[in-house]
């Protein structure tokens, strides 16, 4: 889907910029015409002279540039790509583009484009959780402006979070995407994800640790390379990622009946910690301290949504994936849950307290499969997801 295309490239300035020279390079590797756009600040950071050097074209930087006026006006150059993608795109930019405004070359052709446009959002991760940039994202994603990341880790600022711009190659992976290319083009995908509340009363519930992070992180690794994704969360902590069906439930019971609507699929991959047992005698009312003594709450065995949608007797997505949270005994646990629940592949991981996994930015998996298992070193949740996603994808290329 790539080659031969030509994608407008608007360079933002951040530090993040330099990682655009190898997006350029990476780009033009596989056969893909780049039209730079520096902004002002993008100058402080890159040079046009490399930028131009790199993409073989002329470096477009000025709104009143009469000479490229009269070559290719700026309304000309908005639409004369297959995409235009905002690579990194500052806390500023994003600002613009939300706002409408059209004060220099970057943000006019951004208004004045009618082409699909892509943003890899880079910033610092307070900039990036402001209220402002995520009021800024919310508006730009109903406007129909695709995201790639941001992926969390540290920053060059030295702090540490969510607004590392994404890698080139995750770039050139939601481009080709985008472009309607990708490994998972026309593939449609579940994901759960996030913890299962169960409620107690109608003010108390039963909950785990999840945050929800590692779900988020597979549901846009696989939107990026060109899946529908139905994404069903339970109520994490961690927002999900733009491009994806998102569907929102509360408790177990509701994750099932979701999923079930969500079918048939390609592959399930099942991240959710769903809770193993509700409240069987959930009160309407808030229960109250009585002088009789302490409650007694009853519990009630939760679907096995997981074991349920491997043992589908017709209907089965050709790829089923789960999940398995232990602390300790991880591999013999996980293998036996494999068996235990029918599915393809366990993602094992240790959750035990002092691995700091369960709600933190990093794991470490065990991919345990028919053939056997296999350690993953320890990275980020983005990066576990980014493989994962590639896995998945050549899986469903083999089963056809
Ligand atoms: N799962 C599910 N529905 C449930 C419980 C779990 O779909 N009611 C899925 C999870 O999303 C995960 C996998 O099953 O992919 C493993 O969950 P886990 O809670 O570790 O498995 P259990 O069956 O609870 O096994 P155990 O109690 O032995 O840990």
């Amino acid at each position: 889907m790539l080659t031969s295309k030509r994608i407008l490239l608007i360079i933002g300035g951040g530090i993040a910029a330099y990682k655009s020279l190898d997006l350029i390079r990476r780009l033009r590797e596989r056969g893909v015409a780049v039209s730079p756009v520096l902004t002002r600040a993008a100058e402080e950071f890159v040079t046009p002279l490399s930028v131009s050097a790199l993409s073989g074209e002329m470096v477009h930087r000025d709104l009143f540039d009469l000479t490229a006026e009269a070559e290719m006006g700026h309304i000309q150059l908005s639409r004369s790509a297959d995409l235009v993608v905002v690579a990194p795109a500052t806390a500023d930019l994003m600002g613009k583009m939300a706002a409408g405004l059209a004060n220099d070359l970057a943000s006019t052709l951004l208004m004045a484009t009618d082409t699909p446009v892509l943003i890899a959002p880079a910033m610092n991760v307070r900039m990036w959780e402001h209220p402002s940039t995520q009021r800024n994202m919310a508006t730009l994603a109903g406007d129909g402006i695709r995201f790639v990341g941001p992926n969390s880790g540290d920053m060059a600022c030295g702090e540490y979070g969510p607004g590392r711009m994404s890698e080139p190659l995750e770039i050139v992976a939601a481009i080709d995407a985008a472009l309607g290319g990708g490994p998972l083009a026309g593939k449609r995908v579940l994901v759960t994800s996030g913890p299962t509340h169960e409620p107690i009363d109608p003010v108390r519930y039963i909950a785990n640790r999840s945050s929800g992070a590692q779900g988020a992180a597979v549901a846009r690794a696989l939107a990026a390379l060109g899946a529908h994704v139905v994404f069903v969360t339970g109520p994490a902590s961690v927002p999900p990622p733009q491009g994806v069906e998102v569907v929102r439930v509360e408790n177990a019971r509701e994750m099932d009946e979701a999923v079930s609507a969500a079918l048939p699929v390609d592959a399930g991959i099942f991240a959710a910690a769903v809770a193993d047992w509700r409240v069987a005698t959930a009160s309407d009312r808030k229960l109250k301290k009585t002088r009789d003594g302490l409650p007694t709450l009853e519990f009630a065995e939760n679907p096995d949504i997981l074991k349920r949608i491997s043992q589908m007797a017709e209907g089965r997505p050709s790829l089923v994936v789960g999940f398995a949270a232990e602390t300790d005994n991880v591999l013999e646990h996980a293998t036996a849950k494999r068996a235990r629940k029918g599915c393809d592949w366990i993602v094992a991981n240790d959750v035990s307290p002092a691995t700091g996994i369960m709600g933190g930015a990093e794991n470490a998996v065990t991919l345990i499969t028919a053939d056997g298992a296999e350690a993953w070193p320890r990275m980020g949740k983005d990066a576990v997801a980014t493989q994962l996603a590639g896995r998945v994808a050549a899986a469903l290329a083999e089963r056809g």
